[in-house]
């Protein structure tokens, strides 16, 4: 027996949180009986129903996109913009792991694998993810030390992260920063940044974990290998 929201995410359906959305609104019978409580035990072979949809065993499947900028990183979009979904041919629900923003391009990972997503996002792992920060301004190696050391954006600091300035524009007046960090926090470089009194005009995620984006153009994608997926794995048993 496991949760229900579990399930719903090991079938690759969607995320936890969005079926404990599913659940909470009343959209989940099991067995024809519809279950609200999040706490709900249920088995695989039960008869799962989410949204009008009975859940069948689907393929995993593993994609790294190039995101480009003007995207969102959602499934679906209520202003009807253009999602990273839509640029990926599958027949499988995949759904993105975290967030990129709308104006942010690089590197993210889209799966139906709701078991590795979640541990993908969850705080106690520690994802490496580097970023090439663009900001208005010239960083200084004190101002750098601040956003390394652990800053403190919504109340709570973020956990030492490595930075580097890579090149100054004194004439433009700007910055490129290499910043990797190990949280997934909302805007999180830019709040970084801003909490130093410094605007990013540009971000690109080069890597997640150990993928990058060699032989990817924004917009493109690729499937995972089997290997990359066991490594993926590996990250988290490791932490
Ligand atoms: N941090 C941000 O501020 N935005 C992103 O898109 C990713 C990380």
């Amino acid at each position: 027996m496991q949760r229900l929201q579990k399930i719903i995410a090991n079938f690759g359906f969607c995320s936890r949180r969005k079926a404990e959305e599913y659940i909470k609104k009343g959209k989940v019978f099991v067995n024809g009986q519809k279950i609200t409580e999040l706490g709900y035990q249920a088995k695989e072979s039960d008869e799962i129903m989410v949204d009008g949809v009975v859940l069948e065993k689907k393929q995993k499947e593993y994609v790294l996109l190039y995101k480009p900028r003007g995207i969102v990183s959602t499934v679906s979009d209520d202003k009807h913009r253009k999602t990273v979904v839509d640029l990926i041919q599958t027949q499988n629900r995949i759904y993105p792991v975290g967030r990129l923003d709308y104006d942010t391009t690089g590197a993210l990972l889209l799966t139906n694998d709701g078991e590795l997503a979640h541990a993908l996002m969850h705080p106690k792992f520690h994802i490496e993810k580097t970023y090439i920060v663009k900001v208005n301004g010239l960083v200084t190696p004190s101002m750098l030390k601040k956003i390394t050391h652990g800053i403190f954006i919504d109340g709570k600091r973020t956990i030492p992260a490595y930075g580097k300035v890579k090149k100054y524009d004194k004439k433009k007046n700007t910055s490129i920063v290499e910043l990797t960090i190990y949280e997934g926090r909302n805007h999180q470089v830019k709040k970084m940044f801003e909490a130093i009194g410094l605007k990013v005009l540009k971000l690109k995620r080069e890597t997640y974990s150990f993928l990058t984006l060699d032989g990817l153009k924004p917009g493109e994608y690729r499937f995972l290998t089997p290997k990359e997926v066991k490594k993926l794995y590996n990250e988290i048993k490791k932490q």
